[in-house]
């Protein structure tokens, strides 16, 4: 996906807002994660763990160990705090690192979870090698995506991507592209209703787009960061795609999946 470096995308929008669930289906689908790889007591490889709000939730209510990757830095110091205060220090561990170019041994994790972090890198083929690459054999990789539902014309397709911030394929693309990982016994599990979108905000009722952030967030962070990092005319730019992204998710051309595999 190529992209212009001066119009921010809707990732880039919830990154900067600092919100810590950074992805669709909420706390639901991580908990579904842990149910459906029966993750307790498991050692766990959260690839871009994000602030690590999940690599907590995972310690907390599986009993699990984990380590957290992402390629920021500063979504990494995140992780180390939340661990601290939620008091899973013990449990967990995290590193800077590329999901391209994961830092472990072949076969060094029992699972490896990435919540919303395929699609938006690079190679999204690479990364789901790599998460397959580190799971030992008999050990699941599961992964959640938006996924296209209807056919649409490549050139919106890729102008849909680019607004997004990560790129999304049909179903059997994304089971395709774990099929070349070398995974088998394929799942999948339908998360496309628009009211799981709301749930990346379980602090807030969410309804429609407009309600994602309050007045106040908008006006005292998001808005001001923006700007100094996008310029003014960002505003319009991220009105424009979210007023040309979200309809798809309300008229069934966009969906969300969980998608499991088995390495053999
Ligand atoms: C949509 S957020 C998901 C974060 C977290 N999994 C969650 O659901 O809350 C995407 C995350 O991927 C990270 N990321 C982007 N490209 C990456 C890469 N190549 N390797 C590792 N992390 C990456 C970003 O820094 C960000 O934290």
């Amino acid at each position: 996906m190529t992209r212009d470096k001066r119009k921010p995308t809707i990732e880039d929008v919830l990154e900067l807002s600092g919100i810590e669930l950074l992805h669709p289906g909420g706390f639901d689908i991580t908990r579904r994660i842990g149910e459906i790889v029966e993750m307790k007591g498991k050692k766990v490889l959260d690839v871009s763990c994000g602030r690590g709000i999940l690599p907590a939730y995972y310690a907390k209510n599986f009993g699990a160990r984990i380590v957290g990757v992402d390629l920021s830095p500063e979504m990494i110091r995140s992780s180390v705090a939340r661990a601290k205060r939620e008091g899973v220090e013990s449990q967990t561990e995290f590193k800077v690192a590329n999901s391209l170019d994961l830092p472990f041994e072949d076969c060094s994790f029992d699972l490896a979870v990435n919540e919303c972090a395929v699609g938006l890198t690079p190679d999204p083929q690479k990364c789901l090698d790599e998460m397959a690459r580190v799971t030992k054999p008999g050990g699941y990789v599961v992964i959640h995506e938006s996924t296209w539902l209807k056919e649409m014309g490549q050139p919106e397709k890729a102008d849909i991507a680019r607004r997004l911030g990560t790129v999304p394929y049909t179903l059997a693309e994304w089971k395709g592209m774990m099929a070349s990982a070398g995974l088998t016994d394929l799942w999948a599990e339908d998360w496309s209703a628009p009211e799981n979108a709301a749930k990346i905000r379980p602090d807030r009722k969410v309804k429609n787009a407009n309600d994602l952030f309050s007045l106040w967030e908008m006006l005292s962070s998001i808005l001001p960061r923006l700007i100094f990092k996008y310029g003014i005319t960002s505003i319009g730019h991220i009105y424009e795609s979210m007023g040309k992204v979200y309809p798809l998710y309300l008229n069934g051309t966009l969906g969300y999946f969980l998608l499991r595999g088995q390495k053999p």
